[in-house]
C-alpha cells in the first residue's frame, strides 16, 4: 500500500506518519511538504532515511511537481493535511490560504483522478461550521450543520471541502472528508494557544489571552485524530463527511490557568489583549456518526493529554527553541507587541 501524505512535516501530519509507521510497518509512506514556516524537517528526522518512507519538498499547488510525484510513486491513498492553518495569519494575509488550501486541494484531486488513486482523504476542520453561542450548550456541529464560515482560513477550508464534494459527484472520485476540532500534542507549532502558552510560561513571558478568554474550543489529543483518519481511509464510505471531536469543551482562560498550574507559574503572567477579529465563540463536535459507523472514540483524557504535551515540550526544548529564535520572532512582535 502506497500512501501519499501531504503536510507531513507539520503538526498533525507528522503525528499521523508516526502512527501509520507503527501500525502498518509494511506500508510505503510518501510525504510531500513545501516546508513553509510551519513545516519542520527535523520533526521527521527519525524516519527520513528509513525504508518505506520518502520525502519530497514540493508545493501542492504546483501542478507539474505534483503530477511528477504521482507518476513516480503511484499512490493508492492520498491524505491531504497540507494547509495554511493559522486563523490569525489568515486575517493578516488571506491570499496564500486560497492558493494552498483551495488550489492545492484541486491539484491533488486532479492528480488523484489522473493517476487512479483509490481514496482521496481531505483533512478539514470544524471551523467550516462557524461557531455556536455560549448559552446554548445543547447545540453541537453535526455533519449536516450548514457551512457558515468566519475567517479567511475557515472560508478557504470550506471552499476546499465543497470542491472535494464536487469531485465526488461530478467525476466519481472516491473521497472522504474529516472535520476535526482543536488538536493538541507534540510538535504543535508555538503560534497556537497551547504551545504558545507553554513556551511563553517557560520564559516567564506574558501569556496573551484574546478578549475575555471565554471562547470555548473542543480539544482532542492529536493521536486520537490520527486514529480517526486511519479508520476513515480504510473503512469510511466514499463521499462521506465524518466529524471528529473529543466532547472536551474548555474556555481559553481555563486552559491557560491549567498550564500555569502544571508549570508552577503565577497566573499574574496572564495578559488580556485585544480580541481576534471575527473571533468564533464556541466549537463543539457531535462525533456520533464516526462512533456508530466506524467505532471511533477518543482515548486520551484531557488531563492525561495535557500532561503528556507539557512534558513533551519540557523534554524537547531544542525543537521549539530553534523555531522561536528564527522568523517566528518577527511574527510574534508583529502580532503581540502593543496589541
Ligand atoms: P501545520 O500548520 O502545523 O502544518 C501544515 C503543513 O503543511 C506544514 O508542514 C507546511 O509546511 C505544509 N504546507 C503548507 N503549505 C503547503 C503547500 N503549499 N504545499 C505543501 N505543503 C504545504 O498544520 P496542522 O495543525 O498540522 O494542520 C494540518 C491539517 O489539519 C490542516 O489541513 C488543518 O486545516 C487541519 N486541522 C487542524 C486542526 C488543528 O487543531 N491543528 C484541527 C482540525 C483540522
Ligand atoms: O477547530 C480546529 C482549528 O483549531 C483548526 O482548524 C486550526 O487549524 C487550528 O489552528 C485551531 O484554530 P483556533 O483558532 O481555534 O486555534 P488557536 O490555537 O489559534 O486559538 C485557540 C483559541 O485561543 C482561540 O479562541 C483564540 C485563542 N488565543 C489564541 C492565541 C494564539 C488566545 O487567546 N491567545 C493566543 O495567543
Amino acid at each position: 500500500m502506497n500512501i501519499l501524505i501531504t503536510g507531513g512535516a507539520g503538526f498533525i501530519g507528522s503525528n499521523f506518519i508516526f502512527h501509520m509507521r507503527k501500525k502498518y510497518p509494511d506500508y510505503n509512506l510518501i510525504c510531500v511538504d513545501l516546508l513553509t514556516y510551519a513545516g519542520n524537517l527535523s520533526t521527521l528526522a527519525s524516519v527520513l532515511d528509513k525504508p518505506g518512507f520518502k520525502f519530497y519538498k514540493a508545493d501542492i499547488a504546483d501542478r507539474q511537481a505534483v503530477y511528477d510525484i504521482f507518476e513516480k510513486e503511484k499512490p493508492d491513498i492520498v491524505v491531504n493535511f497540507a494547509a495554511e492553518s493559522h486563523v490569525d495569519r489568515s486575517i493578516e494575509e488571506p491570499e496564500v490560504f486560497l492558493r494552498t488550501n483551495i488550489i492545492g486541494t484541486e491539484v491533488l484531486m486532479d492528480a488523484s483522478k489522473k493517476y487512479g488513486v483509490k481514496r482521496y482523504h481531505q483533512v478539514s476542520t470544524d471551523e467550516v461550521y462557524g461557531d455556536l453561542p455560549l448559552d446554548r450548550k445543547d447545540l453541537f456541529f453535526t455533519e449536516s450543520t450548514p457551512l457558515h464560515t468566519s475567517s479567511p482560513y475557515s472560508s478557504s477550508k470550506a471552499g476546499a471541502d465543497l470542491m472535494v464534494q464536487a469531485y465526488h459527484r461530478t467525476y466519481g472520485l472516491n473521497v472522504t472528508i474529516s472535520r476535526c476540532s482543536n488538536n493538541y500534542g507534540p510538535y504543535h507549532f508555538p503560534e497556537k494557544l497551547i504551545p504558545l502558552t507553554i513556551v511563553n510560561a517557560l520564559h516567564d513571558k506574558p501569556l496573551p489571552v484574546y478578549g475575555e478568554g471565554i471562547n470555548v474550543r473542543d480539544w482532542l489529543y492529536v493521536e486520537d485524530h490520527c486514529k480517526a483518519i486511519d479508520l476513515i481511509i480504510h473503512k469510511g464510505e466514499a463521499g462521506e463527511v465524518y466529524n471528529v471531536g473529543g466532547h472536551n469543551e474548555m474556555r481559553n482562560i481555563d486552559i491557560v490557568k491549567l498550564i500555569c498550574k502544571h508549570l508552577g507559574k503565577p497566573e499574574s503572567l496572564i495578559q488580556f489583549v485585544t480580541d481576534r477579529k471575527g473571533h468564533d465563540m464556541r466549537y463543539a463536535i457531535d462525533p456520533t456518526k464516526i462512533h456508530n459507523a466506524l467505532g471511533w472514540l477518543p482515548e486520551t483524557k484531557f488531563e492525561d493529554g495535557i500532561k503528556k504535551t507539557i512534558d513533551w515540550y519540557l523534554n524537547n526544548k531544542q525543537w521549539w527553541e530553534e523555531i522561536i529564535k528564527g522568523e517566528y520572532r518577527n511574527y510574534y512582535d508583529k502580532m503581540y507587541t502593543n496589541r
